[in-house]
């Protein structure tokens, strides 16, 4: 067998068809083109779908490809076993009515055999139980004896995709001996053991399947081969498995020096030192090929991939980010002769990982730890299931792939209410449509105030006056035009000049008093109809409201805390384009006397320190006591001057400019501090999500922050008082209880162990015999997997020559571990095939080695059932 490196079997395999008169392609983009029934591209034949349908005409009959492929179905599972990959290359040779069995079957035994010098007496082939085409080429033209030919059902030997071209096929192992194998005499390809290998499927491409199910016949019959070129280097290099072989063993040898942990030193680390080493490759490959991280599709995957190597990374003790480094090392290996899109797309691809990575570093440590805590919370309350608004608030404000949540999750035993997770994204899609609804709603009578108030006009003299004298020029009731209001009515007053702030551009109308000498009112709301007439929405307090000469007062202090909260906005704005980049646009703001909320686009959750810079920044200009200035002119020379704004909007022939200082330039109708010092100061409450690309700022200014500090230090009192400390030493004694807490955890788990660790001699005293085989079984509540190996260990120890069964139920699952002495073991009893058939049923699956296997199932109610088969088995 020739020992070739991953990156010289491709090369030969290509090499080889073109002396077939092959065409040799480039690798098809990673995106499926015209294709929406796949995410990504996971096979080689995938993007030429359509050659086999003869819908397109393909470049040549015969065509070669090596494709690059990704896989995310089993990503759990990606690091924990030998096999698992996200990303892997596809070696295929095609034939679009062209070839047929005869020549390529006879063409994969000379490049197995003869290119790659593989021993003929090591190949073995499997193929579809009705092919006895397939199987007398092998039999007769090859000379493979009957025996090396397995005949399998359509589970194993017919090959396809949800739609589209597939057919029966003849599959390659190759034998790895003995040693690799799981001692079962009969052992041959179809067993789940590692001993078979396969390499390589021939797919007789013969039909089209439709999107009901139906196999229609092609035109002429075609061939899709592909061959795993890791799985191949695994074989030629002999490696135990595709992590071991050359190139992926160069990018393990970085990421062991950046961590500083040796592969191959403790089983589960190394886990997290495959995951990286997949998941790079994965990653780059995407990105060359133009996905770019987000919350949706291939871009999630993407995503998803990045967060997922960047956590492991953590877990190896790598602080800072070193995946865009190590894309580097990808970019070198794969992009010299076979993906050049790699090395041209080189920065892109550093840069995009770089972005990610970081993003995500900066709020992991929170993310984490907000996790943790939710799992002790669950472990306190004896609960299984994260709910989904926790869930969410990790995808939201931590960024958080929820995937990733549920994986961790899984590691420790629990899982998420993925309903309830689903209910929330929907919520947050809902605010934002009614964020995008609710500007200038003018309420209950919208059409007909456009007819009362028809031919009306107002001046608004708020900017600079708080009050006024004005003339009520129409009272409305119940949507009818009224002469007066009688006192405890409420009605509509349009005033000829008036102070109050309709409601518009986010910032809520005024409220205050308008009197008379014989009557008050007051105004509980103001409004702006589309024509801009403000309205005053009024209850009336004293005498008889009427068509007459009044004096309206605004709420000053009212005022003047919306005034803060509306030029607030302006600093912010210009702060989160200085801190987050030029990008962030202003999609909506909602400006109350007491808070302010500030929606924007940005793709991301904020990081911490970037919100710290962004409300310091702000302060910064609030200290600063910049001039507020007001300019009246005309959109083109706003936009000229450099203003901020929705030019696109219908603006009148004026607009008015806000500036403060030189800071900040906008476009605004809205009423303005005249100093940036009269905000006093800013606070940021909260920052969250809105719906995909808008994030929400909450905050407040003046006297609200002032009440906020009161609370903090209300709290922190009532915290030390509840600890029993002063404030100075509230951290370090809080630090301690935790600590106190952690390691009585870690006490109970211990006192856990030891007690199941006991029963084991209860369970000693149960032991059965069958057949002259000792067996013992036994079902412990609440136990975990790893513990309750521990005890078959420790059983089958203790007992000698013993079958153990030993079954945990957990929340609504149930697990089986099997164990056999030795000298059973030899006399064919096999743990794995136990805990198999055991688990079968109670719904579930599972196998593993001969003398110790594990199994998961999902019906509890059957766990006795279950148990008692063992009987039966050994009988
Ligand atoms: N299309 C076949 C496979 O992916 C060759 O296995």
């Amino acid at each position: 067998m020739k020992n070739l490196k991953l990156h010289e079997i491709r090369s030969e395999f290509l090499n080889f068809f073109e002396s077939k008169e092959h065409l040799m392609l480039p690798s098809f983009s990673l995106i499926p083109q015209n294709d929406k029934s796949l995410l990504l591209i996971g096979a080689g034949m995938a993007p030429m779908k359509k050659y086999f349908t003869g819908e397109l005409t393909p470049p040549a009959t015969r065509v070669t490809t090596c494709q690059k492929c990704i896989r995310t179905g089993d990503i759990e599972n990606v690091g924990k076993t030998d096999r698992h990959a996200t990303f892997f290359e596809m070696l295929g040779n095609f034939s679009f009515g062209d070839y047929f069995k005869k020549e390529v079957i006879p063409w994969a035994w000379e490049f197995l055999t003869e290119v790659l010098e593989i021993p003929k007496e090591d190949l073995w082939v499997t193929v579809y139980y009705e092919d006895d085409e397939a199987f007398k080429i092998w039999n007769e033209d090859i000379g493979l004896p009957k025996e090396k030919i397995v005949r399998l059902g359509k589970e194993d030997n017919f090959w396809e995709l949800e739609v589209g071209p597939s057919g029966p096929c003849s599959e390659i192992f190759v034998d790895r001996g003995e040693k690799y194998g799981c001692g079962d005499p009969d052992c041959k390809p179809g067993c789940e053991c590692d001993r078979f290998i396969e390499v390589w499927n021939l797919v007789f491409t013969q039909f089209d399947k439709d999107e009901d199910g139906n196999y229609n016949p092609l035109a002429h019959p075609n061939i899709d081969t592909g061959m795993g070129l890791e799985r191949m280097a695994t074989v030629l290099q002999g490696t135990n498995n595709i992590f071991e072989t050359d190139a992926i063993q160069d990018i393990i040898h970085e990421i062991e020096k950046v961590s500083g942990y040796e592969y191959g030193s403790d089983k589960e680390t190394d886990v997290s030192v495959r995951v990286i080493a997949d998941h790079i490759r994965a990653m780059t490959f995407m990105i060359s090929d133009s996905i770019r991280p987000s919350n949706e599709g291939r871009g999630y995957v993407l995503r998803r991939l990045i967060r997922r190597a960047a956590r492991h990374g953590r877990i190896l003790g790598i602080k800072e980010g070193f995946l865009s480094e190590l894309s580097n090392l990808v970019i070198d290996s794969w992009g010299e002769d076979y993906y050049p899109e790699l090395m041209e797309n080189r920065d892109e691809i550093v840069s995009v990982i770089k972005a990610e990575e970081e993003k995500f570093l900066e709020t992991i440590e929170q993310g984490m730890s907000i996790l943790d805590s939710y799992i002790k919370n669950l472990k306190k309350e004896l609960k299984n299931t994260l709910s989904g608004s926790d869930a969410f608030k990790l995808y939201d404000t931590y960024g958080f792939p929820v995937d990733l949540t549920e994986e961790i999750l899984e590691e420790k035993g629990f899982n998420i209410d993925r309903k309830g997770f689903e209910e929330n994204m929907d919520l947050q899609r809902q605010r934002a449509r009614d964020a995008r609804n609710d500007s200038s709603n003018i309420g209950w009578a919208a059409k007909s105030h456009d007819e009362i108030f028809e031919g009306l006009s107002s001046e608004f003299v708020g900017y600079t006056e708080n009050s006024s004298v004005s003339k009520i020029i129409k009272i409305v009731k119940d949507a009818e035009e009224v002469s007066e209001l009688n006192k405890g009515e409420n009605g509509i007053i349009v005033l000829d000049k008036t102070p109050f702030y309709g409601e518009s551009g986010g910032q809520v109308g005024d409220t205050g008093l308008i009197i008379s000498k014989d009557f008050k009112i007051k105004v509980l709301d103001t409004k702006k109809t589309s024509s801009g007439l403000h309205i005053h929405v009024v209850e009336v307090l004293e005498g008889k409201a009427t068509l007459t000469e009044v004096e309206a007062t605004i709420d000053v202090k009212r005022r003047n805390d919306i005034r803060r909260n509306h030029s607030v906005t302006h600093l912010l704005h210009k702060a989160l384009k200085e801190v987050l980049g030029s990008h962030v646009n202003q999609a909506g703001s909602e400006v109350l006397p007491n808070r302010m909320r500030f929606d924007f686009s940005h793709f991301e959750a904020i990081s911490e320190s970037d919100l710290r810079k962004i409300e310091s920044r702000v302060n910064e200009m609030i200290f600063e006591s910049l001039p507020v200035e007001t300019v009246i002119t005309n959109p083109k020379d706003a936009y000229k001057l450099g203003a901020v704004g929705l030019f696109e909007e219908k603006y009148g022939q004026e607009v008015r400019v806000v500036k403060m200082g030189d800071y900040s330039m906008e476009l605004c109708g809205g009423t303005h501090v005249s100093n940036t010092s009269e905000i006093s100061m800013f606070k940021i409450l909260s920052e969250g999500g809105v719906s995909s690309g808008v994030r929400r700022i909450e905050s407040i200014t003046g006297p609200a922050v002032y009440n906020y500090l009161n609370e903090l230090e209300e709290l922190r009192n009532k915290a030390s008082k509840i600890v029993k400390t002063n404030r100075v030493e509230l951290i370090s004694k809080l630090k301690s209880i935790v600590e106190d807490i952690n390691s009585k955890d870690k006490l109970i788990e211990e006192l856990k162990l030891k007690t199941a660790k006991d029963e084991v001699s209860s369970i000693l005293e149960n032991i059965e015999e069958v057949n002259g085989i000792k067996y013992v079984t036994y079902s412990f509540e609440g136990t975990d997997v790893n513990t309750l190996r521990d005890i078959a260990d420790e059983i089958r120890e203790k007992a000698g020559s013993i079958v153990v069964l030993l079954s945990t139920v957990n929340g609504d699952k149930a697990n089986f571990v099997a164990a056999v002495s030795k000298d059973l073991v030899k006399e064919n009893i096999s743990a794995g095939n136990i805990v198999k058939e055991v688990a079968k049923i109670a719904g579930g699956g599972g196998g593993g080695r001969p003398d110790m296997a594990t199994a998961g199932a999902k019906d509890i109610s059957k766990i006795n059932d279950a148990l008692s088969e063992l009987k039966n088995i050994l009988n």
